[in-house]
C-alpha cells in the first residue's frame, strides 16, 4: 500500500483542515493509500521520535470543514537548512528531515503552504529524492499562478465585515476611520475589502501615495456633502516617503504602532477631522472558513492526490479561471503575486473615485 505524508507549513488560516480532509478522503477512498499527517510543519519529521498521526476516515468528518486553523499544527521555528540553535548559532538540519521521511516510509509529501514554504520543502524533498506536491495557502493571496490561495476568502470576509461595522461610527461621529488589514507585502485583502466596503481611500504596498492625495480625497468627499470617510490600509505599506514603519519604530518613534497609527497621526491636522484606527490583526486568520475557502481547499486536496497518483510530481495545484490546474513548483516558489496597479481591481477602485495612490513611475 502506498504511504503519503501531509503537512501544513507557515502561518495558519481558515480552510487548512478542509484541504487535509479532502486529501485524506481522496487518498483512502479512491486509491486505498495510507495517509500520515505530520505535526507542526517540518518539525514533525525533524524530531525524534517522529511526530505524526495516521489518518483514517473517522478523523476527517465534515466538521473539519467548519474548523479554523490546522489540526496538525504549524509552528515555524526556522528554516531546516538554517536552523536557529539556542546558543545563537545556525545548523543545517535538513538531513534529519530526510531521515524522518524515510523512517516513516512515505513515498510522496503533500505540502500546504505559502511561496516560502514551497521553496524550502521542495529543496528538502529533492535532497532526499522524494516527490512533493504543493497546495497554496495564505490570507495574503500572493502565491503566484493561482487566483486564490486557501484562507484569502475568509480573511476578506472578515475585513469586509469590519468595514461594515466601522461605517456607522464614521458617520455618527463625523470621523475618518482607518482600518489596517493584513498583507505583509501585498494589498489583495486591502483593495478587495476596500472596494467591497465602500472605502474612500485604499493604500496598498504596490502603489506610492501622498498625504496630500489622501487629504484631497477627503476634501472631495466633504464637498460632495459627506462628513465622514473610510480608509483601508495594508499593514505592509510604507510611509509616504517610502520609509518602512519598522525602521521608524526602531529609530525611537515608537508612538506609531503600525502604518495605521502613523497615518492617523499624520492626517489628523491635514484633514481637520477626528481619526480612529482599527488594526484587524489575526482575527483575519481564524474563525469559521468561508464557503469559498472550503470549496477551493476541497478541490485543491482532491487534485493534489490525483497528481501523486498520476506521477505528476514537483507541482503545485492552482485555481485559474474557475478551474483547478497545476503548475511546476519552480513557477511558484519564492515568487510574490502582487496587486496589478493596472488590473481589474485597481481600475475598478479608480473608476469608483477611490484614492489608491499615485501611478508608480
Ligand atoms: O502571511 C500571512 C500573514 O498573516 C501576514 O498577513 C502577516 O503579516 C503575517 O502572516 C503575520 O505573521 P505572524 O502570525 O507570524 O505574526
Amino acid at each position: 500500500t502506498k504511504r503519503i505524508g501531509i503537512l501544513t507549513s507557515g502561518g495558519d488560516c481558515a480552510g487548512l483542515n478542509a484541504a487535509l480532509r479532502a486529501v485524506v478522503h481522496r487518498a483512502i477512498r479512491n486509491y486505498g493509500w495510507r495517509v500520515f499527517g505530520i505535526r507542526d510543519g517540518s518539525m514533525g519529521l525533524m524530531e525524534r521520535p517522529l511526530d505524526f498521526v495516521e489518518f483514517d476516515l473517522s478523523l476527517v468528518t465534515g466538521d473539519m470543514l467548519r474548523l479554523g486553523g490546522t489540526i496538525l499544527g504549524t509552528i515555524n521555528k526556522g528554516d531546516p537548512f538554517h536552523y536557529p540553535m539556542p546558543d545563537g548559532t545556525f545548523r543545517d538540519r535538513s538531513s534529519e528531515f530526510v531521515e524522518g521521511y524515510r523512517e516513516l516510509g512515505i513515498e510522496a509529501l503533500v505540502v500546504i503552504g505559502g511561496d516560502g514554504s514551497m521553496r524550502i520543502l521542495n529543496q528538502l524533498c529533492r535532497q532526499g529524492g522524494i516527490p512533493m506536491v504543493g497546495i497554496p495557502k495564505t490570507i495574503d493571496n500572493d502565491v503566484a499562478q493561482t487566483d486564490y490561495a486557501i484562507g484569502f476568502s475568509t480573511a476578506l470576509d472578515v475585513a469586509g465585515e469590519a468595514i461594515d461595522r466601522l461605517a456607522p461610527t464614521a458617520a455618527s461621529h463625523h470621523r475618518v476611520m482607518i482600518l489596517e488589514v493584513m498583507g505583509r507585502d501585498v494589498g489583495h485583502i486591502a483593495i478587495n475589502a476596500g472596494v467591497a466596503g465602500g472605502a474612500d481611500v485604499i493604500l496598498i504596498p504596490e502603489l506610492p501615495y501622498t498625504l496630500e492625495g489622501i487629504a484631497n480625497k477627503i476634501a472631495d468627499v466633504r464637498a460632495e456633502g459627506r462628513n465622514h470617510a473610510l480608509m483601508v490600509v495594508a499593514e505592509g505599506c510604507r510611509t509616504e516617503t517610502g520609509s518602512s514603519i519598522t525602521t521608524i519604530q526602531s529609530g525611537g518613534e515608537a508612538r506609531y504602532g503600525g502604518i495605521g497609527q502613523y497615518l492617523a497621526a499624520r492626517l489628523t491636522d491635514l484633514v481637520d477631522a477626528e481619526t480612529r484606527v482599527t488594526v484587524l490583526g489575526h482575527v483575519q486568520r481564524g474563525g469559521v472558513p468561508s464557503m469559498r475557502d472550503r470549496v477551493i481547499a476541497s478541490a485543491f486536496g482532491v487534485h493534489a492526490v490525483d497528481l501523486i497518483s498520476a506521477g505528476r510530481l514537483g507541482r503545485v495545484v492552482a485555481w485559474q479561471h474557475g478551474q483547478v490546474v497545476d503548475v511546476p513548483i519552480t513557477d511558484v516558489a519564492n515568487i510574490t503575486r502582487a496587486v496589478d496597479p493596472f488590473g481589474t481591481l485597481a481600475q475598478t477602485a479608480r473608476g469608483l473615485g477611490i484614492y489608491i495612490g499615485e501611478m508608480s513611475s
